[in-house]
């Protein structure tokens, strides 16, 4: 097993931590780095205390951006929805220089961080969610999704941002199955999202959700 490749979920955060979901973490700031190595990109990304994952790129982050079917849409509008620190947009912002890329977290640590990280991507940028617009329309969006929000708000937010995408988009979302990623895949088959397993490893599900 190569030294990088993804391991076990990341596990709750230490309880004086707070939630990395948090609107303003309380925690104090101390700012740090991640390497994000992927086949085509190695980046050395700004990171904090109070976000998700701010020691390591998630395994399940990576895996998405290594073992996702390729970008349909690298000229359109793309979501990173919950965003943290921006690894996923950074990566989109990447493989697709002309897209339109908004970065979205309610953690506004995190959106600060992701904007750092995106500075120099012209066509990127990070927000809290009060400032996406309200007709925004999507072509993809790719999430790693916060799960620990528990069931109805994460429903919620599929619901909301499923609604934005344009007839031909689709979402890629990554979802350990120890976090319920074949519930979410029977709800979003059951709510009328064609969703299939784009991939499997390590216990990881890939699911693309297409609009329609
Ligand atoms: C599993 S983390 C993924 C973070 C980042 N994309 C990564 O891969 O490292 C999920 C993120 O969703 C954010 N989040 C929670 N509720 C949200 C909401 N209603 N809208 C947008 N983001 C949300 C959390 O703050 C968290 O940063």
């Amino acid at each position: 097993v190569p030294a990088d490749a993804p391991g076990p979920p990341a596990s709750h955060p230490p309880a004086d931590h707070g939630h990395y979901f948090d609107d303003d973490p309380q925690v104090s700031s101390a700012p740090t780095s991640v390497e994000l190595t992927l086949p085509d990109l190695s980046v050395s990304l700004s990171t904090d205390r109070g976000v998700f994952s701010r020691d390591r790129i998630d395994p399940g982050t990576k895996l998405l951006l290594i073992d996702a079917p390729a970008l349909e849409s690298p000229d359109g509008t793309l979501v990173d929805l919950g965003c943290g620190y921006g690894p996923i947009a950074v990566a989109l912002a990447h493989r697709a220089p002309r897209a339109q890329i908004w970065a979205v977290d309610v953690n506004r640590r995190a959106v600060a961080l992701a904007a750092a990280n995106l500075a120099g991507h012209a066509g990127a940028r990070a927000v809290h969610p009060d400032d996406v617009p309200s007709d925004l329309e999507v072509d993809e969006i790719w999430s790693n999704p916060p799960i620990r929000i528990g069931k109805p708000a994460l429903h919620e937010l599929l619901d909301t941002w499923h609604a934005r995408l344009r007839p031909d988009g689709r979402m890629v979302l990554v979802v350990h199955r120890h976090l319920g990623a074949d519930s979410l895949h029977r709800w979003l088959e059951s709510t009328g999202r064609p969703t299939t397993r784009v991939a499997s490893r390590m216990g990881y599900r890939l699911l693309e959700v297409r609009a329609e």
